[in-house]
């Protein structure tokens, strides 16, 4: 059985059917990349991985490690070890940046973390992702720009140091520079066995961080698996070969918004 097995996941959001019936296989120590245009749901595959409330599966199963995540809260799935890098990291007014990264560590442990340490950590991991460790003292994502945003996304993973991280879109709206140290960081992490689900339009993350296992989501389905040489394909030809090569229809279902996130982020801000 593979670490992370999904099978026939099916999901849906306000009465419409998002995954219509995913298998996917991820093992342990994998850096697997997620392909798909636009809206065909990737976002919410990851995040009913995470466990998010709004989205209602209505059959199929995912398990990690044996165990079965579907039914499991959010908070649930977070201490089993799994961590979501948020594609537009919410704003969170009134709660300071490292009492909230202190209570995270502390909620994936027995005993409380020992001061030192975690200053020693948080210094460390703020080095490690390029913000000035000032950063510590304000409120959660207010005002920061986008991309200080996302690498605090980065931070706050290298201090749980997760098991399975999953990261939507990382890469968009972030500088050459900043995409490096995104990616420096994910291998560096990689290297000490976190396993990667990473969804990303550009091949510059990929070329970075290498992943040796990729699977293109069309229409809610897992349309094609492969490894590195799919990811160049797509980046090469775009997803025309789809059609063209294996007859997947690859026309975009109805746009609606982006909102995975905003729902998301909507929770998140209620829980505080
Ligand atoms: N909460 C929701 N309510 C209604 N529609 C949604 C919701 N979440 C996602 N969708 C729709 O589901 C489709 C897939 O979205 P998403 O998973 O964000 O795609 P991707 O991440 O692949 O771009 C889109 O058409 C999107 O508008
Ligand atoms: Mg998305």
């Amino acid at each position: 059985m593979a670490y992370i097995e999904i099978r026939d996941l099916k999901a849906e959001a306000d009465g419409l059917e998002i995954l219509k019936g995913i298998d996917l296989d991820i093992e342990k120590g994998d850096v697997f990349g997620l392909l798909g245009p636009n809206g065909h749901g990737k976002s919410t595959l990851l995040t009913c991985i995470m466990g998010n409330p709004h989205y209602k599966i209505t059959s199929g199963s995912i398990k990690i490690a044996g165990v079965e995540i579907v039914g499991k809260t959010p908070d649930e799935i977070s201490k089993l070890g799994v961590f979501y890098c948020f594609q537009n990291p919410p704003e969170v007014q009134g709660v300071v940046s490292m009492d909230f990264y202190k209570a995270a560590i502390n909620a994936h442990r027995e005993k409380p973390i020992n001061l030192v340490d975690y200053y020693t950590q948080l210094e460390k991991a703020y080095k490690d992702v390029g913000l000035p460790s000032e950063m510590k003292e304000r409120h959660l994502n207010e005002d920061f720009s986008g991309g200080e945003k996302k690498r605090n996304e980065i931070l706050q993973m290298l201090l749980l140091h997760p098991a399975i991280a999953m990261m939507d879109e990382i890469d968009s709206g972030l500088d050459v520079d900043a995409i490096r140290s995104v990616g420096q960081n994910i291998v560096k992490l990689e290297k000490e066995g976190t396993t990667f689900i990473v969804v990303s339009h550009y091949a510059r993350l990929f070329d970075e961080i290498h992943p040796n296992k990729s699977a293109v989501i069309i229409n809610g389905k897992v349309a094609l698996t492969g490894g590195p040489d799919l990811i160049q394909r797509v980046d090469n030809e775009g997803y025309g070969f789809l059609r063209d090569e294996y007859g997947i229809d690859i026309s975009k279902m109805e746009e609606k918004r982006d909102v995975v996130e905003d729902v998301f982020a909507h929770e998140v801000g209620k829980a505080k």
